[in-house]
């Protein structure tokens, strides 16, 4: 099977350790690069625990340091989500700096993106930052750019502020210019995140799955995207899962836009499901999860970390 060229770009977080696993280990995608961007915690944190996660997994991606602060905004990370380091709860080996490339993630986004032979999917699932930037930088790379997936935004209420979510509303002014881009964007936002859940059974059963397993397990003990009691959130996952199983989803076509103005909305998606903004479709947004699909998918993709 030829497999999907990806570009991920994230902030690790533990539920970007996870999302990173499962497409690692899928056998229908092909991860062509990393790239970091200040968001759950700094760059410097963040950029380690990638090269820390390839070391665990013994994969050899390239990585790439990218922004360290939003375009405008000042960095608020997420530490009383994902701990101090960004992925507490595991005690990780050094990564191998070796797979760090010395170049901006912006420059090698753009050469992998413009080198490929295929057309590259982006899979944001930080802060919208390298993107933007990217775009505005290199704009020539939206001819060779499938899709851009997205974990971030909300069509409903937020988990930053009271309408926004954390990965648009840490770098409004960047999203805006991503959702605008004309580019085929896709939405996994807060409307599937918080259905997205990992239970206290599911994390003694992913414990069982040998070394990743109960690395993760270790890390969900840290992480407070929810409770372990109530469900632990994939937000970063249902960004992959679009990419391997889109089924599981029910996907609205949609105008997508970001509050930059409101006093206290700033940062929010407007999802114009009833079309009060008169402007055409420009998203495609997950609105619903089958959740009994997504704990499947998860279990089985996490089974395959080895
Ligand atoms: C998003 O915010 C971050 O804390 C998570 O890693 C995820 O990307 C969820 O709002
Ligand atoms: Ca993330």
């Amino acid at each position: 099977m030829k497999k999907r060229p990806i570009i991920i770009d994230t902030d690790p977080g533990i539920d970007d350790a996870v999302a990173i696993g499962i497409a690692l280990f899928s056998e229908e995608l092909d991860v062509k690069l990393i790239t970091t961007v200040a968001g759950n915690v700094d760059l410097e944190k963040v950029t380690s625990n990638t090269l820390k996660l390839l070391k665990f997994w013994n994969k050899s991606i390239p990585v790439a340091k990218g922004a360290s602060c939003p375009l405008i905004e000042k960095p608020v990370y997420a530490t009383n989500v994902h701990g101090e380091s960004g992925m507490d709860g595991y005690n990780f080996e050094k990564g191998d700096s070796s797979n760090l490339l010395k170049t901006h993630a912006i420059e090698a986004m753009y050469k992998t993106i413009m080198e490929s032979d295929e057309p590259i999917t982006l899979v944001p699932i930080a802060p919208l930052t390298n993107i933007a930037l990217l775009l505005k930088v290199y704009p020539e790379v939206k001819s060779n750019i499938k899709e851009i997936v997205i974990m971030g935004g909300s069509a409903t209420r937020g988990n930053k502020g009271v309408m926004s979510e954390f990965n648009v509303a840490v770098d409004p002014e960047a999203a805006k210019i991503v959702f605008s881009s004309g580019l085929n964007i896709v939405m996994a936002g807060l409307d599937v995140g918080w259905k997205a859940l990992i239970y206290p059974e599911d994390s003694k059963l992913i414990k069982t799955f040998g070394t990743t397993g109960e690395m993760i397990y270790s890390l969900f003990q840290h992480y407070r995207g929810g409770g372990l009691k109530n469900g632990l959130k994939m937000y970063d996952s249902c960004a992959i899962a679009y990419l391997l199983k889109p089924e599981m989803y029910t996907i609205v076509d949609t105008y997508v836009d970001v509050e930059l103005n409101g006093e206290f909305t700033k940062g929010t998606t407007l999802v114009d499901l009833k079309g009060y903004l008169k402007q055409p479709n420009n998203v495609r947004v997950c609105m619903d999860i089958d959740q009994e699909i997504f704990k499947d998918w998860i279990l089985k993709a996490l089974k395959k970390c080895i």
